[in-house]
């Protein structure tokens, strides 16, 4: 059976691909540095789901010290990997850049010289839907030149792509970038908005709304995600970059009002104005994932945050 490396495998996207892999039998090698950007209790508990696949092996490993990485890489001989480890998030770049520039930059390289020297078969790694960055034409395309990063988060993405656009023209290194689209669902992010607002809602607090709730988002599913992310491992690619999304967008109230219906709760809003790195509206084009990858996300918002609410519930014990 195939072994794939996959890095990161305590986050949100890293679970349910770990998940998924093990489910149709892989062997998966499961590094994470379980840092607490937020809660690692939340990455120790999604840590317990992966644990109890037998072919599940897990090291607590930080993608940045190099030679205990060439260790996993000459123990294991992954076919594939899946670098999912980053410093995630836009607001949290402008207070602490320099960890994006540790993790997304430094740690990207040792990910590249490792499949570079252990000749692994093929690398799929996370970019991001803020490599967009000023781009004003939706929705946005892969084509769509990406030169106007605006914030350090997008830059250390964009640099990733372009790290891994050299590697295959300087030694053959297979490799697809993945701009994933605002993924939610169970297990989903502390720091990311549909969290906040359940949590905030179920507080009695104040939920805060940028840009005074003029932002729109291409939300998608995580099994939608996890779908792009197993095709392009399937079809492992020569050097492809592909959009992630749901090619629709959700005015950002209208998740304010699904989940105070689901939860059963008014929202008390506090709007802000706009965010510094923030952008107003994503929306992918997917036109070349679907032609290339076969991919077609299929979760519509509505279930996707049904879903989303009944984990949030049961997880806090709310049910
Ligand atoms: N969730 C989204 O909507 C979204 C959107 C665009 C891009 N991405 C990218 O997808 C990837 C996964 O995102 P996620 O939502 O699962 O985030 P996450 O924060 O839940 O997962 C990332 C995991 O990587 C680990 N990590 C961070 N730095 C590390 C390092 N130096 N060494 C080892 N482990 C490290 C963290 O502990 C965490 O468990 C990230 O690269 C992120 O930038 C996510």
């Amino acid at each position: 059976m195939e072994k794939v490396l996959v890095t990161g495998c305590a986050g949100f996207i890293g679970m349910h691909l770990c998940k998924s892999l093990l489910n149709d039998h892989y062997i998966v090698y499961g590094i994470d540095n379980l840092n607490d950007y937020y809660d690692p209790n939340l990455k120790n508990k999604r840590l317990l789901e992966l644990k109890k696949h037998k072919n599940f092996q897990f090291q607590k490993l930080d993608i940045k010290e190099e030679n205990n990485l060439k260790k996993v890489f000459n123990d294991f001989h992954p076919s594939k990997v899946v670098n999912l480890a980053a410093q995630a998030g836009v607001r949290h770049s402008l207070k602490n850049p320099s960890s994006y520039i540790n993790s997304n930059i430094m740690g990207f390289m040792n990910i590249l010289e490792c499949c570079r020297n252990f000749k692994t078969e093929g690398l799929i790694y996370a970019s991001s839907s803020s490599v967009y960055g000023k781009n004003k034409k939706v929705p946005f395309s892969v084509d769509d030149s990406v030169d106007k990063p605006i914030s350090i988060y997008a830059v250390s993405k964009r640099a990733n792509e372009q790290m891994a656009f050299s590697y295959n023209h300087l030694f053959g290194m297979k490799n697809t970038g993945l701009r994933f689209f605002t993924a939610y669902g169970p297990w989903g992010r502390p720091d990311m908005a549909m969290y906040i607002f359940a949590e905030k809602i179920m507080a009695g607090e104040s939920i805060p709304v940028f840009n005074n709730g003029k932002m729109w988002r291409d939300f998608t599913y995580i099994d939608d995600i996890i779908n792009g992310i197993r095709l392009s491992i399937d079809r492992n690619y020569d050097c492809e970059i592909f959009n992630l999304g749901n090619n629709s967008y959700t005015y950002l109230l209208d998740v304010v009002k699904i989940i105070e219906k689901l939860l059963d709760k008014k929202a008390d809003i506090e709007f802000h104005g706009m965010q510094l790195g923030d952008i107003k509206k994503s929306y992918a084009d997917i036109d070349r994932s679907k032609k290339m990858l076969g991919y077609k996300p299929c979760v519509d918002i509505e279930s996707g945050l049904y879903n989303f609410i009944n984990w949030y519930k049961d997880y806090n014990n709310l049910i």
